[in-house]
């Protein structure tokens, strides 16, 4: 292939790939940093043609499915994402004559989802967490490896296992932050998500010097930062080698949502959430001291995170009205958010340990699972009934009479099973709650279930 990385000239976009003759940008920061001698560098990942750290990953598993013959023409890829991954391998699957379907969870941003969509990708949204759990019922990994099983036109890479994750960054991203630093690098900082960047960056770093020291970044449990994982979820996470890593330490969302928005005032880099965890970890860790070099991934840039941004700074960055304007909600708006807001409250929901409890007595409540048919099938709690979210103002008349009956819903992870909740009170029902977490709490807490036969 042809590229000239001087004038830039190149025959195809996968030309642009990176590696140490055409690295990512390493980008001093001077603004944000509390350091006086410690000099800390950022590499800007969204400088990859797809626009994000995952691009490597993409390609170097791709590059290996094929010549381990597994990936041959007219095969189509299947891969669970929290979004980069899958903006990856759609391009180079594009640029291949690959096809992508990608289960997704819901709580994966809409422009992510939106994207994928645009880039020609089959999306299969599913009511899982926002990062996908292995062995998690409905979770996006266990339908991707249900596909790539029973159907032998999809392929499966799987970045949550696949040593060409780690393989990607011990290629690249290692060797190209050695040659740019001159050897000088003492600080090698990542975000931790299927830890590939950090298990094959830090890989190569050690192996070069000793003395690197690999500093690993999480967030907090139940965090909002699309694209890295809580340490409960990393424990189910096959690249992440702890051992392997001189610390970890973790960031709240406050922390990381500040600094992303500090660096892009400050310091004019478009950096995104995860960029402004993995910094703000650097900053917890690293002593000021002659000599320290930090360089700190940033993994993709905040063009992706509007809706996160809505969320996490209401005042900067409002939603827009429904008449289009985008000057805050409109008082309507936040009079019927209000409004549903009161409608909800303790009682609405139950602990799945005490539903399970309740299931053993006489007076059982009837569980409503309002989660897709498929969903249903493969999963659920013994005696429940079934009527999807999507279906249940049409099939109200299922429901028993009395309105004194007591009825739990549940969906995958608690959250459609509040609103119906809500939507069946509206229509006089006294006795109806909702099952905290839901199914996947469920199963986390090891409660029986049962599957179709
Ligand atoms: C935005 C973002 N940040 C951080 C990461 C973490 O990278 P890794 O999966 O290599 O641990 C990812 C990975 O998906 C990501 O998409």
């Amino acid at each position: 292939m042809n590229k000239d990385h001087t004038l830039r000239v190149y025959d195809s976009i996968l030309g642009l790939l990176s590696d140490s003759d055409n690295p990512t940008p390493l980008v001093r920061l001077n603004r944000v940093v509390p350091f006086k001698h410690t000099v800390v560098y950022a590499k800007l990942e969204w400088y990859n043609p797809f626009g994000a750290v995952k691009d490597r990953v993409a390609s170097n598993m791709i590059r290996d499915a094929e010549e381990s013959g597994k990936l041959t023409p007219g095969k189509k890829l299947v891969e669970p994402t929290s979004g980069n991954t899958g903006l990856g391998l759609a391009m180079i699957g594009n640029a291949k004559g690959y096809s992508l379907q990608s289960p997704l969870s819901i709580a994966i941003p809409l422009e992510k989802r939106t994207v994928l969509r645009f880039f020609g990708t089959d999306v299969v949204e599913l009511d899982d967490t926002l990062c996908p759990a292995p062995g998690a019922p409905e979770g996006a990994i266990a339908r991707a490896m249900e596909t790539a099983e029973n159907d032998p036109d999809y392929v499966m890479l799987n970045q949550y296992e696949n040593e060409e994750n780690p393989g990607a960054h011990y290629k690249t991203t290692g060797p190209e932050i050695w040659k740019q630093t001159g050897g000088g690098v003492t600080h090698f900082v990542a975000g931790l998500g299927t830890c590939g960047t950090i298990t094959g960056t830090g890989r190569f770093l050690k192996e070069q010097s000793g003395g690197v020291n690999v500093i690993g970044v999480h967030p907090e449990d139940g965090h909002d930062i699309p694209g890295v994982r809580s340490l409960r979820q990393l424990a189910q996470t096959k690249l992440y080698r702890p051992d392997e890593y001189d610390r970890t330490v973790e960031v709240v969302d406050k922390e990381a949502y500040d600094l992303c928005l500090r660096l892009n005032r400050e310091e004019s880099i478009i950096a995104g959430p995860s960029s402004g965890m993995a910094l703000a970890g650097a900053f917890k860790t690293i002593p000021d001291e002659p000599g320290n070099v930090v360089v700190v991934i940033f993994p993709d840039n905040i063009f992706k995170y509007a809706s996160s941004m809505q969320r996490h700074f209401p005042d900067i960055c409002p939603a827009d009205k429904k008449d289009g304007s985008s000057d805050g909600p409109g008082k309507n708006d936040i009079y019927v958010d209000r409004l549903m807001e009161n409608l909800k409250n303790k009682y609405d929901s139950v602990r799945v340990t005490k539903l399970h409890d309740e299931l053993k007595d006489g007076d059982r409540p009837l569980i409503v699972d309002v989660r897709t048919a498929e969903m249903f099938t493969d999963i659920y709690i013994e005696g429940s009934i079934n009527i999807p979210m999507d279906d249940l103002q049409d099939r109200l008349s299922e429901l028993p009479e009395d309105r004194e009956t007591n009825i739990v819903m549940v969906c995958g992870i608690g959250k459609f099973s509040k609103n119906t909740v809500l939507l069946l009170k509206s229509m006089g029902y006294r006795n109806v709650r909702s099952a905290k977490g839901g199914i996947n709490e469920w199963v986390r807490k090891k409660l029986p279930t049962t599957k179709a036969k």
